[in-house]
């Protein structure tokens, strides 16, 4: 049993429950065929079944990995881009305490975590290479392929900082790979230099990896409980399984919705959160639903909100702007922490009315106020609530993403685990630099310049 619902209240006024029911028996071949592998991509189906085939054994490894990092370094970089540093800042963000990072080392409960080789900005790099110059700290190289240009150029610098300040024999104990079992430059890197190294199964995708190492390690290292992250996770994939009826399927009915809303014009989908731990978690959703469904001139396009910053800045285009769009609103039952609000003698700020409340009663008048102004501006909500923040919700949450976006993506008819048009720019790039092999892209793209 998942313990997230689905509250589809708001959608009413632009898709029928008729209109959603209709298509139960198409999202219910939807879901079987991400067992069967009847429909495309189905060397990529690993994902699906990932919570309840993790063993014991591998479990208890990466704890011990995790251990041994948070041991030996105040400081642990992420290297990763895309589905191999998403998924892990999505849920440490969402999990962590927002603070802690800014403590003395003698006081932070976790090491700091921080993240490379999601970008090629030199001065970031240069910001990042002199924070670390004076700190102990490791690194998790993560690349499937073991080929990307971002990630293996952060690493080169880092792991060139990081044995010239520890020496080597102490680097090697501080760096661990994720990687293929045997393709790409990292898995030679890591064989030559005998790093620890993580399998990425080869059937699951780099945005669908978050439960494997690629997200259960850098998640344990922050003082995450995986096991819990993996229970949720399990949870939902029960509740999501060929022998659940369309009715009680929560991904599949998700799906069903976003489907009908695009296909009556509602092109972009806004996920919005209240809380900014869950500003990650948007950024990862965007990857999964961008990267699967956009294609073959096809695709709703993901875009996301912080609430309620944002509705000082989006808030007006979102009521009033071109009616093309609809809002997914992770919502947040109960907060882990109270903070009540004091009464003020003077009460020039004029709040003394909401004295006595917990700030997130506030939070949850303003997010209530939102939705009604939204649909009474024609734009569609569905809400995703979820009990708190907690590991186990999380996961649930995780998996409810990752099941309703392939179904979603066999709606639509396209493949949900390529990525064809990432490569464009890659080619442009390496055309660009004169990579060695790339002569006649060189001469071909600069003689456009
Ligand atoms: O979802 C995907 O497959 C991509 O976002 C990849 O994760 C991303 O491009 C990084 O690839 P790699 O792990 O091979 O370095």
């Amino acid at each position: 049993m998942s313990n997230i619902q689905l509250n589809i209240n708001y959608v009413c006024d632009f898709v029928s429950q008729e209109e959603i029911l209709s298509q139960a028996e198409k999202a219910t071949a939807c879901n079987k065929a991400l067992y069967d592998g009847s429909l495309p991509g189905n060397d990529f189906l690993g994902w699906v079944s990932l919570p309840s085939s993790i063993s014991e054994d591998h479990l208890r490894d990466i704890e011990n990995t995790a251990k041994e990092l948070r041991t030996l370094c105040d400081v642990v970089v992420v290297v990763g881009i895309g589905g191999s540093y998403l998924g892990a800042r999505a849920v440490i963000d969402a999990l962590s305490n927002s603070f802690d990072w800014l403590q003395d080392a003698d006081k932070r409960k976790n090491p700091v975590i921080l993240y490379a080789g999601n970008n090629i900005s030199e001065d970031y790099l240069h910001e990042m290479l002199h924070y670390l110059k004076d700190k102990r700290f490791g690194l998790i190289n993560i690349s499937k392929s073991g080929t990307t240009t971002e990630p293996a150029l952060a690493f080169r610098l880092l792991k060139d900082l990081l044995e010239e300040k520890a020496g080597k024999e102490e680097a090697r104990k501080r760096i661990v790979a994720i990687t293929d079992a045997s393709r790409g430059a990292l898995r030679t890197l890591a064989n030559t230099e005998g790093y620890k190294t993580f399998i990425i199964p080869d059937d699951v995708g780099g945005r669908y990896s978050v439960l494997t190492p690629v997200g259960l390690l850098p998640i344990a290292v922050a003082g995450i409980n995986i096991r819990k992250l993996v229970e949720g996770a399990l949870e939902m994939e029960n509740a999501s399984g060929t022998d659940t009826d369309f009715e009680y399927n929560l991904p599949a009915i998700y799906a069903v919705i976003r489907n009908l809303l695009y296909k009556k014009g509602k092109k972009i989908e806004i996920l919005a959160n209240y809380h900014p731990k869950l500003h990650f978690l948007a950024e990862w959703w965007k990857q999964l639903y961008g990267e699967s469904e956009g294609k073959d001139n096809l695709g709703i396009f993901p875009a996301a909100v912080d609430f309620t910053a944002d509705l000082h800045s989006m808030g007006q285009w979102i009521q009033e702007g071109e009616r093309t769009i609809f809002e997914t609103v992770i919502s947040i039952q109960e907060p882990n922490e109270r903070v009540h609000i004091p009464h003020d003698k003077n009460d020039l700020d004029g709040l003394n009315f909401l004295q006595g409340k917990g700030v997130d009663e506030v939070n949850k008048m303003a997010e209530l106020g939102t939705l009604i102004a939204h649909v009474d501006g024609g734009v569609p909500n569905i809400l995703i609530n979820l009990p708190k923040l907690n590991e186990k919700y999380i996961g649930q949450l995780i998996y409810f993403f990752e099941k309703a976006c392939g179904i979603a993506c066999y709606l639509l008819g396209v493949n949900p685990f390529n990525q064809p048009g990432v490569e464009a720019y890659k080619k442009n790039m390496f055309a660009l630099l004169d990579k060695p092999g790339y002569e006649a892209e060189s001469a071909e793209i600069k003689a456009r310049l």
